[in-house]
Parts: structure tokens; C-alpha cells; sequence
């Protein structure tokens, strides 16, 4: 009974694994533990095309071993690439192979039991070649679903290139911007996809200034009360804009909030210290650091040290203390001082270029 259980809950956890849209990696891991667990198997070897590159993917678990391998064709085997270019199963008492298509061939598994006293049975064989076929498709989802999300990604970029010609006030210089956002990441403890979230929220924070008047956004003279309301209501008129894609999702609370102040003096909702999103507080910080840093059509940059006080003098105020703190650590150190400063962006600015 145990076995039929294994297999059962193998068929659920692949549309877990798919369900999940992790990274390639893992899921390439977590389809290999899959196979051992419900087949008992002594060796699992899966290939597959790696998303980030061009290349492939191979993973295999040996006894205890794990092995990852990325690169071009010199990742795959013998028995790989004859699998891969045959398309066609291999099924014996001990070995059983399987290429992954799905219109086209995108991957391969075999399986292996060292001794022949432990064959597979006829089960076992019928098993392994239904949870294969569900595999197949689910890498084929797995593959559509991130191929889409980089069209989402352009489309995005796309965005943020025209929103930097209608509100160039907005404009956060994206590439050291990134560089910050993984640093803080780091320190902050952040997983990969709040990073992914935080970097997207930084792009379109202020996407809703589209609909405020652009004379209003040139102003550099202290708002009118109605001006200032109106002004407040860019971030939900931002996430009208962005809240049917789903890639984004995560990033609205962090657009929404953007401009709440630790003390409870911002907008929209007023919120105070954590009960403001981290992603939220995070990009206070780095969107004020921008505008000083980097300047703004109608602001002057100011010099490094004055950034300083006025982030620390803003502890516990406009910022989250903590994170104050960490950023502060960030600045210090000689690698972002240097990227910083050689970023095209702040060359630009200060006319040293060319
Ligand atoms: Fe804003």
C-alpha cells in the first residue's frame, strides 16, 4: 500500500512543483527526489533546458550525492543526448528512460536500480510512463508560464521608458537602483522574490503620476492643500493601472504604501512602523536617495555626506530606523561608493562624460 501511496502523492506534488513556478532548478530537484522517493530508485538523472540561459540543466541524485550541472551540450551524456535526439522511451527491468515532449523535446529523465534482484515490475514501468507524460506537460507550463513573464518583464521596461518621458521626476535610475535593492536584499534577508517584487515596485512606484498634471509635477514650490491631495492619490491611481497583471501582484502593496512615513505621517493610509509594508519602507528610503543622489530636473544632487545626515536625521521620522541602519552600512562600503559613482547616470548629471 505504501507504494501506491508514493505514486499517488508523486502525481500531486508534480502539480505542486509546477504550481509553484520556482526557479528550474529546483523544480528539475524536486521532479529527481519525486522519482527516487516513488520508484525507489538507486540513481535519478534529469535533463532539461535551462531557463536563464541557453543551455541545459542536469541534475542527478546518487545515493546520497546530489549533482547540478549547467552549460551547453557538454552538460549531457551519452545516453542524454541519444535520448534526446531519439525521442523515444527506453523501458528495461532495471533501467527506465523517458524523454520529456511536448511539441518539442524539452528534457529527459531516466532512472536507475543498481541490482537486477531489484527489477522494476510491469506496475512500476505503466507508473513511471503516466507520471512522465505529467511531467511533460508540466514542464511545458512550467517553460510557457516563465516565457510569458518575460514578455511581461519588457513590457514592463517598455513602461517604465515611457513614464520616464512624461514624469521624469519619477524616474528611479533603475541599474544602480537594482544594485541597491539586491545589497538590501542581502542584508535584509529577503528572499528572491521579494527582491523580484521590490525591483518591479521601484520601476512603476510612481506609474500613477500619469494622471497628475504635469505643471503640478514641475512645481518646486511648497503644494496648495489641493494640490497636495491631489498628489496623494498617485499611489492608487498607480495600481488601477497595474493590478490586472499577475507578475505584479506582490509589488501593489509595496507601490500603494510607498509614500507612508514610519511616524504615521504619510499617505495613503497613514499606517505606522511595521504595520507599513517592509518592500514599502524599503522604498522610501531608495526613492529619496535617488532624488539626492542623482538629482532631479528641478533639484540639484547633493554630495554624499549630506545624504547621510539627512537619512539619519530622518530615523525613526520619514524611515523605518532599522533600515536606515542597514542602508547606511550599504553606502559605506567602497564597492557601491565606486559603482555608484562610475553609474552612466550620475555621469550624466554631473556633465563628466564624453
Ligand atoms: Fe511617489
Amino acid at each position: 500500500m505504501t507504494r501506491y501511496r508514493k505514486v499517488f502523492s508523486a502525481f500531486h506534488n508534480i502539480y505542486r512543483l509546477v504550481t509553484t513556478f520556482g526557479d528550474i532548478q529546483n523544480f528539475a530537484t524536486g521532479i529527481c527526489r519525486l522519482y527516487r522517493s516513488a520508484f525507489r530508485a538507486d540513481k535519478v538523472v534529469m535533463v532539461c533546458k535551462n531557463i536563464s540561459s541557453a543551455g541545459f540543466l542536469k541534475v542527478r541524485l546518487e545515493n546520497k550525492s546530489q549533482y547540478i550541472k549547467k552549460g551547453g551540450l557538454s552538460v549531457l551524456g551519452r545516453i542524454e543526448k541519444q535520448i534526446l535526439k531519439q525521442q523515444k522511451e527506453i523501458i528495461s527491468n532495471n533501467r527506465l528512460i523517458y524523454p520529456f515532449v511536448f511539441t518539442d523535446v524539452l528534457g529527459a529523465i531516466y532512472i536507475k536500480r543498481s541490482s537486477k534482484i531489484k527489477s522494476f515490475d510491469e506496475i512500476e514501468k505503466k507508473w513511471f510512463l503516466s507520471l512522465c507524460e505529467e511531467v511533460s506537460m508540466g514542464l511545458k507550463v512550467f517553460y510557457s508560464f516563465h516565457e510569458q513573464q518575460k514578455i511581461m518583464v519588457s513590457y514592463i521596461k517598455s513602461l517604465s521608458r515611457f513614464l520616464n518621458q512624461y514624469v521624469p521626476t519619477s524616474y528611479l535610475h533603475t541599474k544602480p537602483m537594482f544594485k541597491l535593492i539586491k545589497a538590501m536584499g542581502k542584508i535584509m534577508k529577503l528572499s528572491e522574490a521579494e527582491i523580484k517584487s521590490l525591483e518591479y515596485a521601484s520601476t512603476l512606484h510612481d506609474a500613477g503620476k500619469i494622471q497628475v498634471p504635469s505643471g503640478l509635477l514641475k512645481k518646486d514650490a511648497p503644494l496648495t492643500d489641493e494640490e497636495y491631495t491631489l498628489m496623494t492619490k498617485h499611489p492608487r491611481k498607480g495600481i488601477e493601472l497595474i493590478k490586472n497583471l499577475e507578475i505584479l501582484k506582490p509589488a501593489i502593496p509595496i507601490i500603494l504604501h510607498h509614500h507612508e512615513r514610519y511616524d504615521g505621517k504619510g499617505y495613503p493610509s497613514k499606517l505606522k512602523k511595521d504595520k507599513i509594508p517592509l518592500g514599502s519602507r524599503i522604498l522610501a528610503i531608495l526613492d529619496t536617495f535617488d532624488a539626492m543622489y542623482f538629482g532631479r530636473p528641478y533639484r540639484k544632487e547633493r554630495p554624499m555626506h549630506e545624504i547621510e545626515q539627512e537619512l539619519k536625521k530622518q530615523k525613526g521620522k520619514q524611515f523605518d530606523p532599522k533600515i536606515v541602519e542597514a542602508f547606511l552600512k550599504i553606502l559605506k562600503r567602497k564597492s557601491i561608493r565606486k559603482y555608484l559613482k562610475s553609474s552612466p547616470s550620475k555621469l550624466s548629471v554631473t556633465g563628466k562624460h564624453q
